[in-house]
């Protein structure tokens, strides 16, 4: 039986950090650069203009690191799957040695400033492995070790990896490494505020446009800019659109606390459903991070049953513990498995940069990234443009959108603290029963593109299987493309 999911949901690398807070915006701002949004490339980009003497106004929504990249398992691994192998047969091998090369520039970066800044953030080296259960993946494993060496990594086939359950392959990569993502991304918020820039919290950007200068605007004040940079996982806002050349998607993550020695290294399973495993440093000792199946943002009717599924998985290989922290992580995919960086349009949106797309590899790709934009404000070469650039082709359906699968028949079906979607004379209506039985209802249109939102119900939240935006059980937004907060109902 799976033990009652930690309430609320909530990243294990946001319990217990502390972190110095950040202002709100107050007034109207001028700076070279605005970055809206304080994740791994927001940060990266404001703290390597810093570093050159610029100056940098940084928006977030909510508070710095705690969002995207503070839901990942904080990787930080060239190894991404089975994809160079891929990679060299669908985009070439000058492509794919980009890709390996921009990774492993991310993770050095990464590396440097941790060494530089001396930023405790929990960075252990290790190994990082890929491993099969299934006889029908060794193939795979040997063919992606023996593209991996093509592209200059050291890569070893191994007859099994080093777990505590049966595999039957697995490849080897020594020199990856690993952190407690939100206490360096804290770091780096400090260092950029140590060096001039300015950086500012819960102050969720309403709109970007075009004036004499860029012009983001918040609830609570602007500011005026040559560049702004929207590093918002899906952007809010871009002059080419990126919905429809991503897909949302989700995965169930939970910390337990593991025997010392029980794993060692950092491990992604290739069977389906996926496994993603490595350890942290708990304060009681090892933790335990652990990644179930994928699946689509919004598009699974029932998610609390993917945690039971993880649990019992974890139960049976690994350790009987309970789990002590449990998340939804999201980041978007690509059809080509490259992040989309840089400026879409150029001509006519010149200073306008994006980054998204990063197929759960953001903070490699995040790094060389953000690295990458911040280069292009300082006027400076990097080898990066072509492998990231955001102007080229993608199909356009890459993303098939979605429906709700919440639908009830009335608000009697909908349980204390769960939700629904009902439909009121021909209107979708969102209906939320908190644990006293109250209920809230809202218009189940999501505000980016008006598709009817899906019940999570684990995380207890209103998730858009378009395009990913998640809302509050009280219909605040929490992550874009969305930049408002569900309607009221017109119904009653
Ligand atoms: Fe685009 Fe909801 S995120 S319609």
């Amino acid at each position: 039986m799976p033990t009652a999911l930690p309430s609320p949901l909530r990243s294990y690398w946001t319990l217990d950090v502390q972190g110095v807070r950040h202002p709100e915006l107050e007034s109207s701002l001028h700076a070279e650069t605005v970055v809206v949004g304080a994740g791994i490339v927001g940060l990266t980009i404001a703290l390597r203009l810093c570093e050159a003497g610029r100056e940098v106004i940084v928006v977030e929504a909510m508070e710095v690191g705690r969002q995207v990249t503070g839901g990942s398992t904080a990787k930080i691994t060239a190894q991404h799957g089975l994809i160079y192998d891929e990679l060299i047969r669908t985009a070439g091998h000058d492509q794919a040695r980009l890709y390996a090369d921009a990774n492993r520039a991310g993770m050095e970066q990464i590396a440097r400033w941790i060494d530089e800044l001396d930023i405790a953030c929990e960075f252990d080296v290790r190994p990082a492995y890929l491993y099969s259960e299934s006889d029908a993946l060794v193939g795979e494993l040997r063919a992606e070790a023996e593209a991996a060496r093509t592209l200059g990594f050291a890569a070893e086939f191994l007859e099994r990896a080093p777990l505590p359950f049966a595999t039957v392959g697995a490849v080897r990569l020594d020199g990856q490494a690993q952190f407690n993502p939100v206490k360096y991304l804290d770091a780096l918020a400090a260092a950029v505020a140590a060096k001039g820039g300015r950086i500012f919290e819960r102050s969720r950007v309403r709109l970007v446009e075009a004036a004499s200068r860029w012009r983001v605007v918040t609830d609570k004040g602007n500011v005026h800019a040559e560049h702004v940079v929207v590093a918002t996982n899906l952007p809010i806002k871009s002059p080419v659109g990126m919905a429809r050349r991503t897909q949302p998607r989700m995965h169930t993550a939970m910390a337990f606390p593991i025997e010392p020695g029980r794993i060692d290294g950092m491990f992604l399973g290739v069977d389906e459903p996926a496994h993603s495993l490595r350890t942290g440093r708990g304060s009681d000792g090892p933790v335990l991070i652990a990644l179930g199946r994928k699946f689509n943002t919004g598009h699974e009717a029932d998610v609390a049953a993917g945690f039971a599924e993880l649990e019992a998985w974890i139960n049976r290989s690994l350790t009987s513990a309970a789990p002590i922290a449990a998340w939804c992580n999201e980041d978007y995919d690509t059809e080509d498995r490259i992040p989309f960086i840089g400026e879409p349009d150029p001509e006519r949106s010149a200073g306008f940069h994006i980054a998204t797309g990063f197929n759960a590899w953001g903070i490699s790709n995040g790094t060389a990234g953000g690295v990458m934009i911040a280069d292009t404000i300082l006027g400076r070469a990097n080898p990066w443009r072509t492998l990231y650039d955001p102007t080229r082709p993608a199909s356009k359906e890459f993303n098939k959108g979605g429906e709700s699968r919440s639908l009830v028949d009335g608000v009697e079906a909908i349980a204390k603290g769960q939700g629904g979607v009902i439909d009121r004379d021909g209107e979708e209506i969102a209906v939320w029963r908190d644990d006293q039985g109250q209920t809230t209802e809202l218009s189940a249109k999501c505000t980016h593109k008006g598709c009817i939102v899906t019940w999570n119900n684990a995380a207890h939240t209103w998730d858009c299987p378009c395009h990913g935006s998640i809302f509050s059980a009280k219909g605040e937004v929490l992550h874009g493309p969305a930049r408002k907060n569900l309607q009221p109902a017109t119904k009653e």
